[in-house]
Order: C-alpha cells, then sequence, then structure tokens
C-alpha cells in the first residue's frame, strides 16, 4: 500500500440486520385458539413488543392461512432479508413446497413452534422444514421468536 493512502472499509454495524417472521395457518388467532396450547397473547400485541426491544433490527411480520402465499413471501425476502424465522403452523407436517421454498431463497431460517411438537400427536413428530431450516426451536411459547432474533443478531 502507498505510504498516506486511505482505504475506507464497509462497516457492517451500519447495516441494519433485518429479519422476518412469517406465521402460517391459524396464527392469526393466536390469544384465542386452544389458549392452554399457544397462550393468551395475541401476535399482534407480542411483535409490538419485540419492535420494542428490538429497535436496531428491521423486523417485519407477515402471516398467510394460504401455502402458496407462503411461499410466494419467502420468495419475496430474496435481497430484502438477512434471516427468516419461520413457524408454518400444520404446513410444517405436510409442505414439501414450502421446504423447497427454504431450499431455494438461499436466506438462513429459522424454524419455531410455540408450542411442544414432540410432546403432541405423533403426525407434529415429523417436520418437512427441519432440514432445511439452520435450526429449529419448540415449546418456549412465543419466546422461542425472540431466541431466534438473538441468534440472527448474535451468531455462534
Ligand atoms: C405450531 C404446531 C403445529 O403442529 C400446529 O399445527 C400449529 C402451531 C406451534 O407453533 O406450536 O399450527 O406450529
Amino acid at each position: 500500500m502507498k505510504p498516506g493512502r486511505i482505504i475506507i472499509l464497509p462497516s457492517y454495524s451500519d447495516a441494519m440486520l433485518s429479519i422476518a417472521i412469517i406465521n402460517g395457518p391459524n396464527l392469526n388467532l393466536l390469544g384465542i385458539r386452544e389458549p392452554t396450547v399457544y397462550g393468551r397473547e395475541t401476535f399482534d400485541n407480542y411483535f409490538d413488543k419485540l419492535t420494542a426491544q428490538y429497535p436496531d433490527i428491521s423486523l417485519t411480520y407477515y402471516q398467510s392461512n394460504v401455502e402458496g402465499e407462503l411461499i410466494n413471501y419467502l420468495h419475496e425476502c430474496r435481497g430484502k432479508q438477512d434471516g427468516i424465522i419461520l413457524n408454518a403452523g400444520a404446513y410444517t407436517h405436510t409442505s414439501i413446497a414450502i421446504a423447497d421454498a427454504i431450499a431455494a431463497i438461499q436466506i438462513p431460517v429459522i424454524e419455531v413452534h410455540i408450542s411442544n411438537v414432540f410432546a403432541r400427536e405423533d403426525y407434529r413428530k415429523t417436520s418437512y422444514i427441519a432440514a432445511k431450516c439452520i435450526g429449529s426451536i419448540s415449546g418456549l411459547g412465543l419466546t422461542g421468536y425472540q431466541l431466534a432474533i438473538n441468534y440472527f443478531n448474535s451468531p455462534l
């Protein structure tokens, strides 16, 4: 390097971390739906708390009951999101198409389940999406979303 030349390196701390939280079918009814399993808090209320807790992270929330809409939204995250937190609801246990979408978009995805799917019906013990995700969190209630944000914010 010539003496006196100044090299300006990009500062990664300047770039705001962008994370999308995506909830699948029936999760729009959180707070009302089977409260003994999923709790009494609405996701909108919880999301407000998350945005207040992480002012330096760009958090986006999307929910759909429709498999194709979830896939379209996963595609839309390309080039926009650094990480995705996905609770695919019952599609977890059925959807090869969502698994393929996760594999296609090349964005790290963390699978979250509010309930402990391994302590419930046998059909909930199979996840088509788990192998395409970087990790899974199950059974820790809504705190699972927060733990996933913490991972993206400060990976191991
Ligand atoms: C869920 C578990 C799924 O088995 C179920 O179909 C859901 C919610 C959870 O968050 O615990 O809709 O993903």
